[in-house]
């Protein structure tokens, strides 16, 4: 066996188990009905991230870091990550510690309402909006000025389990029911919004993607 071999081989042997870790991630945080990305968006995330290789990535909504680690993966972009909640952040902190790679995946304890000017002097070729669907448009607004020329944001669960398109269901809940509208408000904020271009996938829990113009 080759000297090349071998270390074609240490990095399949250490793929899998990287894979591995994040695949335990997921169970555990499926267990403990901690919301993460459906496996439909992770595809269609890891897709576009192999596609169009992002340097660094601004996530919005930690919870247990498995999003940050699986995109992180895929081509190593530096991540910075935004969790206000502190059993989630401090969960994402020792599963980032099981990691033999993570120095690329930067976690802030914060509400993302307030963390902007920690990143004040930084880019982002993506941003991900993953957190509370009532604030996307602020989060939208606070964050879109750090990106970089041509940088785009992705947001989850703007189907909302399919209400924002059929939110005539008289038994949902008054909360339910300020979100769906808050994320109906949020879509048409994205379609008529001048400096992006803002396709909607029904993917997963509906992914929409805006580029900048
Ligand atoms: C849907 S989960 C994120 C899932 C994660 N992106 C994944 O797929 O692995 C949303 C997370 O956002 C956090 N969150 C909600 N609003 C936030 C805010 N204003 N600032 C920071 N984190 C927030 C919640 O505590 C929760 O852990």
């Amino acid at each position: 066996m080759t000297d090349n071999a071998v270390t074609a081989m240490d990095a399949t042997v250490k793929n899998a188990s990287v894979n591995d870790l994040i695949e335990k991630i997921r169970q555990q945080a499926l267990a403990d009905r901690v919301p993460i990305i459906q496996d439909e968006g992770r595809l269609f995330l890891e897709d576009w991230i192999f596609r169009k290789k992002p340097r660094k990535i601004l996530e919005i909504g930690t919870a247990v870091g498995y999003s940050a680690i699986f995109m992180n993966q895929v081509c190593h972009s530096e991540i910075y990550t935004i969790e206000r909640n502190e059993k989630m952040f401090q969960t994402a902190l020792k599963n980032l510690r099981c990691l033999p790679f993570g120095k690329e995946i930067h976690l802030i304890f914060k509400d993302a309402l307030e963390a902007v000017s920690d990143l004040a002097d930084q880019t982002f070729d993506l941003i991900f909006i993953d957190a509370a669907k009532a604030q996307y448009q602020k989060f939208f607004d606070l964050y879109t000025p750090l990106l970089s020329v041509g940088g785009t944001v992705i947001c989850d669960n703007m189907d909302f389990h399919g209400l924002v398109e059929n939110s005539d269901n008289e038994h949902l809940s008054r909360s339910v029911r300020g979100l769906v509208r808050k994320l109906q408000s949020f879509r048409s904020y994205l379609q008529s919004h001048p400096e992006f271009e803002t396709t909607f996938f029904h993917i997963g829990d509906g992914i929409s993607v805006s580029e900048k113009k």
